[in-house]
């Protein structure tokens, strides 16, 4: 189970030397990754939580130093070798400042390189944590306290420093634990409403019956058991922001009364038809598919386009895997800070790293924060958290084997057609994901690109 093989990403533009070096580290037993440039090293690091990465300063475009810069800030444990052409000492001296665990200049005996990856592997064992770097980092890529800086995530910062400003209302939607809650929060604190609550229902965790004088208040002897007169939450988050949670959960009348409170930004508490005027920003968000529900009948469809004036769609942890390692660093720096008592902040090791990132996460953000909390008590009195501190379920999950899916139906199937179904559907989604980069489409399906380029051909031939 234990993968003991260091996985190493070598980026040099001299294709020959490249090549040399790779073969003869993998007959060293090393698993190796070739980068022609920096540009490409960046997309394999994005990817991969590679245990070394051995760079040319050098290089056309994209230089080393950045390459490595890139590479330590998102795998603060990763070792980096710097390779320097003659005279450029003082450039490895600098790399090293920067981070790099050791430098070989050009032209080099393999030997020097082997010694050198040698004593930093040790190095690393030994190695204790850099806790500035984690910090440093949260700064940068955090939108009050929403960590990532992968694509998708990018976007999500723009979209919420536009809307922050504005009055809209706002659906969020996402899997759970993607960080509905969180981002809604995040909206409130950066809006200019920030002076005002920030109140949260969840519709879904109230009956329906008791909902309505929840959302909008009730005053004495409206029903049964109102003894006295009470303020609901839209006047609770007067000037302020509420926050309705699971809103595809709510039942039909009261669909009809939010709506109109929406519209006429005017409520009527339980048992008393004299309007209040409140002054609220709403923010929605649900984890069913509202269009769907509309489609089907089961939501409003005017309330449906009330709430989804400006859409935030939260994208599921597995669609953005480069963002396991910031969010992990995020959380145990965080477990360890709150720990009792305190401690220095905990890695994780490169091995475990892998799984982390490899892994479905069905619960998205919140099952990684709880699996960190649990390594983390784990791990008392280590600095490394290692993969058997992870629960089975992360240990074992794999890309999802896909033979439980299927079933031969009892009048058979056409082998070819379905196979070639397949085959479209997975290509179709690899250069979905990939963002149309063929390169890494062709890595999603273990492919060389031409394969892949051969594959589309045909495909849009048949
Ligand atoms: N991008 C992120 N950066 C840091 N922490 C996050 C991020 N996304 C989610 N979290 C954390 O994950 C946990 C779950 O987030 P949150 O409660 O906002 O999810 P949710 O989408 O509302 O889930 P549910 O649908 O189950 O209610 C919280 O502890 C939150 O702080
Ligand atoms: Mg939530």
């Amino acid at each position: 189970m234990a993968d003991t093989t260091k996985h190493l990403l070598i980026v040099e533009d001299e294709k020959a030397l490249r090549e040399v070096v790779a073969e003869r580290l993998a007959d060293h037993g090393y698993d190796v990754t070739e980068a022609g440039n920096g540009e490409e090293a960046l997309e394999r690091l994005a990817e991969f939580a590679f245990d070394v990465v051995i760079t040319d300063l050098r290089l056309p475009g994209l230089d080393g130093s950045k390459v490595l810069e890139a590479a330590l800030a998102r795998y603060p444990d990763i070792i980096g070798i710097v390779v320097t052409g003659y005279g450029t000492v003082k450039d490895a001296v600098e790399a090293i400042k920067r981070g790099a665990t050791d430098f070989v200049t050009k032209p080099f005996q393999f030997d020097e390189l082997l010694h050198a990856l040698d004593s930093a592997l040790e190095q690393r064992r030994l190695r204790s944590e850099n806790a500035y770097l984690r910090s440093q980092l949260e700064r940068r890529y955090s939108f009050t306290g929403i960590v990532g800086r992968s694509r998708p995530m990018r976007d999500l910062f723009q979209l919420l420093e536009t809307v922050s400003g504005t009055n809209s209302t706002i659906l969020v939607t996402g899997e759970t634990g993607t960080g509905k809650e969180l981002v809604a929060r995040a909206i409130h604190h950066n809006s200019p409403r920030r002076g005002g609550q920030f109140v949260a229902i969840n519709c879904s965790a109230i009956p329906e019956t008791l909902l309505e004088a929840e959302l909008f208040g009730h005053v004495r002897g409206a029903f049964t058991g109102a003894v006295g007169t009470r303020v609901g939450r839209f006047e609770l988050a007067h000037k302020g922001t509420l926050m309705l949670d699971e809103v595809g959960t709510m039942g039909g009348p009261l669909q009809m009364k939010l709506l109109r409170a929406l519209q006429e930004r005017e409520i009527e508490r339980v048992g008393d038809s004299r309007p209040v005027k409140v002054d609220v920003r709403v923010i929605a968000a649900t984890n069913s598919d509202l269009a769907k529900m509309v489609a089907e009948g089961r939501f409003r469809e005017d309330l449906y386009y009330r709430l989804n004036v400006i859409p935030v769609r939260l994208p599921p942890l597995r669609e953005r895997a480069e963002d396991i390692p910031l969010l992990v660093q995020h959380f145990l720096e965080r477990f360890c800070r709150e720990a009792t008592p305190p401690r220095p902040p905990m890695t994780v090791s490169q091995e475990a790293m892998r799984r982390l990132m490899a892994c479905p996460w069905p619960g998205n953000v919140r099952q990684l924060e709880n699996t960190l909390e649990r390594a983390v008590a784990l791990g008392a009195g280590r600095t490394q958290i290692e993969l058997a501190d992870l629960p089975p379920d992360v240990q074992e999950a794999g890309p999802a084997s896909p033979s439980a899916s299927f079933a031969l139906p009892d009048c058979g199937i056409d082998l070819q057609k379905y196979i070639a179904d397949v085959e479209r559907e997975l290509i179709q989604q690899s250069l979905d994901r990939a963002g149309g980069n063929k390169v890494r489409a062709a890595q999603l399906l273990n492919l060389k690109r031409t394969t892949l380029v051969e594959k589309l051909k045909r495909l849009n031939r048949d």
